[in-house]
């Protein structure tokens, strides 16, 4: 394990737009990647540095420090129940990504052996807000079960150290709040749409 420094050994799973996105920044601070996903991406992870695995048990095989799952909402329930995880060499820290957050902690709960921990996030921005760097931009994380506290915060290290806002929530509040500014946006939306509606018949009837 690589405790001793401040780099760990990631693997991604899910090496779609927001896997390669996270990635970029975590080689350029030192850590070593590995990454699986459903599409084969090893000729990009060549050109990245980074090892790819089709088999998903030769990638549980590989002994790392953190599992940082970047599926889709909708398919990580799918994509977790088919690991092997009695593969797993040691404990080992589970991060996930979604914009979501009470279904990936209930799920990783229930699935995830025991000894593994568990930390819940949801950085708040993506390629586009965050193509010319993380300063400012909202990280947020639950440590929902945290044994390793060195391994965990090392991973909380690399938002940290590029400048991000670090909130740390549960993650029922967080889809409370999240519940919360969608329902305005939704109600400022149709108020807007109504609004040049009614502009608009009484331009037509005058
Ligand atoms: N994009 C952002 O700005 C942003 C910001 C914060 C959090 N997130 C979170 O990051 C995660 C990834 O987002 P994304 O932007 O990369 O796009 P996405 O469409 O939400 O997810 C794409 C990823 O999911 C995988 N995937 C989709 N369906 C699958 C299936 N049936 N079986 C196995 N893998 C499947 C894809 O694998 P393949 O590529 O191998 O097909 C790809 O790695 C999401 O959970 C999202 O909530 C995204």
């Amino acid at each position: 394990m690589s405790s001793s420094s401040k780099s760990l050994k990631i693997g991604i799973v899910g090496f779609g737009t927001f896997g390669q996105f996270l990635a970029n920044t975590m080689i350029k601070q030192g850590h070593t990647l590995t990454a699986t996903s459903r599409t084969d991406y090893s000729q990009l992870c060549d050109q990245m540095g980074i090892h790819f695995f089709r088999d998903i048990t030769a990638f549980l095989d590989a002994d790392m420090d953190v599992i940082l799952l970047c599926t889709s909402i909708s398919s990580l329930s799918e994509v977790v129940g088919s690991m092997p995880l009695a593969c797993l060499k040691r404990p080992t820290l589970f991060v996930d990504v979604l914009s979501v957050k009470e279904h990936p902690k209930n799920l990783l709960l229930k699935v995830l052996p025991e000894e593994s921990d568990i930390l819940c996030t949801h950085p708040m921005f993506g390629p586009v807000s965050g193509k010319n760097g993380w300063q400012n931009l909202t990280f947020m994380f639950d440590k929902v079960r945290i044994k390793d506290e060195v391994t965990c915060s090392k991973f909380l290290q690399i938002f940290a150290s590029e400048g991000c806002k670090m909130v740390e929530m549960s993650c029922e509040e967080h889809d409370k709040a999240a519940a919360k500014s969608q329902f305005i946006t939704h109600t400022i939306g149709r108020y807007a749409a109504s609004y040049l509606s009614f502009t608009n018949q009484r331009q037509t009837s005058n």
